[in-house]
């Protein structure tokens, strides 16, 4: 253990050693000895180090972490603090019904009463499956004490009859093979299976390698953390440095208020942009945006909307998250995006340093994997920002357009970007999949699959399930896709070039609401604009008749949820919550 003389007085010091109030020093202090830690240690002056740990069974993508704490602990009492761990609310994307959105604002608020109430002077926020990155940033946050993201790192590579199959992406593709009569539903549970096999978060750049890499991007993990996949010794070995270097943040009180500024989530943006990452980093970026205080407007999506792909990772691409690591990661695609002035690198990261000093030198090895700037595996990549008579605000993700989709819907001679289709309206997936092979709906390659009751409101959470696949008659015509629009999300795995995130929803007076279907919807990428094209007392007269319904709340925390979560569009946080800033400043009452 390092010897150090604190630099500094640390505020769990106001619980352990408190000259005023000595009778509640001892009633803080006994029961810690219960196992054994010692009066002594708790009174050195050494900052208490929180691991906010989320890793558990019902959390396989982060179960990693109850391996790595151990590391993350040598780390900490090495460089002279006293790790405390503790269990943060569990995210499962994949199995929490009936979202794991309702989760990220649940984990928030627990993580936000732990860190503030708890004495508890620095954390290493553990993360991995998708929304437990954005739940702890912006906890740590709020309560502004020094933070570091110690990601849990994807799976290794998943493999099936010599292809590579990736997390996620591999379900939607062989759902459309067994839509086709191509492969059995055992067929497609193997591949599934095969694309899951080890320890670790997706391994395809969906939203756990997208947000893990968006930590990195902002500053708040050590340089590389993000992408090494979870069974590697590295991930062992950046685990005892995280816990290293956490214990140094503490005395050098590195807040994320001094690193979370708007430029650090510029830098974020350009960096989804490249790695083709998921349409669910932009309400997740939006919230602990809101929550540093700063505001990211559609423009700011749109100003990195002309960069380039450069990872060549599923879905957009083809490969999965340890070439990725190989190649060179996040480092690799930040040191890409310097070099042409896309990103700023001066923004002070939890090394002490800049990006530029963290990415010097940090050039990809593996030119098939990471791109160069130049020669990009696709060109103008970004998020698509669309508003309209439907919705103020709406994005997609072009990165994942396909030739094939491109040449159907938009490249038609004449009338380049600009698509006018039927409108098939569901209200939510039960609807949609009991309904989608009905020959009555006569859907053909001129609709536009549409689903509304599926924001955070309407669901309540906001479902992944806007990536809607054609009917199979269709499939079995090589269509594999048709444009679909929606106020729910998609999985970051999803190849699907949908119309998401439409904000209002349908169920707080969104014009979803009002559409019917068999009505036209023009899209036009030029202008990015969304309408259906409906006349205006038209419009009017069907306003004034009630909307869709939606289920009611089975769970007290999904009606408190629907009370004071705002739209995807605002990052869906719990609006109450941001006037609360560096709460830390003023020390819990006795
Ligand atoms: Fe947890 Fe993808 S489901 S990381
Ligand atoms: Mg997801």
């Amino acid at each position: 253990m390092e010897a150090r003389s604190p630099a500094r007085s640390f505020r769990s010091r106001d619980w352990f050693a408190d000259p005023a109030r000595s009778d509640m020093t001892a009633l803080y202090l006994e029961r810690f000895m219960n196992y054994g830690i010692t009066p002594v240690e708790l009174r050195s002056g050494r900052p208490i180090i929180g691991i906010a740990q989320t890793g558990s069974d019902l959390s396989p993508c982060n179960r990693i972490h109850l391996e790595l704490a151990r590391r993350v602990r040598d780390g900490i009492r090495d460089a002279g603090g006293i790790a405390m761990e503790y269990p943060v609310h569990p995210i499962f994307e994949n199995c929490r019904r009936p979202t794991a959105a309702l989760d990220r604002n649940l984990s928030y608020l627990g993580q936000v009463e732990i860190m503030h109430g708890y004495p508890i002077d620095a954390v290493v926020l553990t993360t991995g499956c998708d929304k437990t990155t954005p739940a702890g940033i912006m906890a740590a946050t709020t309560v502004d004490i020094p933070a570091i993201v110690l990601s849990g790192g994807p799976m290794l590579d998943g493999w099936h009859e010599g292809d590579l199959v990736g997390s996620g992406t591999v379900i939607w593709r062989s759902r459309r093979k067994l839509a086709a009569g191509e492969i059995t539903e055992e067929e497609f549970l193997d591949a599934a299976c095969a694309s899951a096999p080890s320890a670790g978060h997706c391994n395809t750049m969906g939203t756990a390698s997208t947000m893990n890499a968006i930590a990195e991007a902002l500053g708040l993990s050590l340089p590389g953390c993000a992408a090494i996949p979870a069974p590697y010794r590295e991930r062992g070995q950046i685990a005892y440095e995280t816990g290293r270097r956490i214990v140094e943040m503490a005395y050098e009180d590195l807040r994320p208020s001094k690193i979370l500024t708007r430029q650090a989530f510029l830098n974020a943006i350009a960096v989804t942009t490249a790695i083709g990452g998921s349409s669910n980093a932009q309400p997740h970026i939006v919230a602990m945006a809101r929550h540093a205080g700063l505001e990211i407007r559609p423009e700011d999506w749109m100003g990195a909307y002309d960069l380039p792909l450069l990872v060549n990772m599923q879905p957009a691409g083809k490969y999965l998250g340890e070439r990725f690591h190989r190649a060179g990661g996040v480092p690799a695609v930040m040191w890409e995006l310097l070099e042409k002035a896309r990103i700023d690198g001066g923004c002070l990261t939890v090394t002490g340093r800049s990006i530029s000093e963290n990415v010097a030198e940090r050039e990809a090895c593996d030119r098939e994997v990471i791109l160069p700037y130049d020669a990009p595996l696709r060109e103008r990549a970004g998020f698509l920002v669309l508003k309209g008579n439907l919705f103020d605000c709406a994005i997609m993700k072009t990165s994942v357009i396909s030739e094939e989709f491109r040449t159907r819907y938009l490249s038609v001679a004449g009338r380049e970007g600009v698509f006018e289709g039927r409108a098939i309206v569901f209200d939510g997936s039960d609807d949609y999949h009991h309904r989608i092979n009905d020959p009555a709906l006569d859907i053909d390659e001129n609709c536009i699959l549409v689903i509304r009751g599926s924001g955070p409101l309407g669901w309540p959470g906001s479902a992944e399930v806007v990536n809607m696949q054609p009917p199979d008659t269709l499939i079995r015509r090589g269509i594999m896709s048709l444009p679909t629009l929606g106020d729910g999300r998609q999985s970051g795995t999803s190849d699907s070039p949908s119309i998401l995130n439409a904000s209002p929803e349908s169920a707080a007076g969104g014009g979803l609401a009002w559409l019917a279907t068999d009505d036209i919807i023009r899209i036009d990428l030029n202008t990015g604009r969304c309408d259906a094209l409906v006349a205006e007392d038209e419009i009017a007269r069907r306003r004034a008749e009630p909307p869709p319904p939606v289920p009611a709340s089975q769970t007290p925390w999904e009606e408190i949820y629907r009370e004071k979560t705002g739209q995807l569009a605002d990052g869906a946080v719990l609006e109450m919550a941001l006037k609360y800033r560096a709460t830390s400043e003023r020390t819990p009452r006795h």
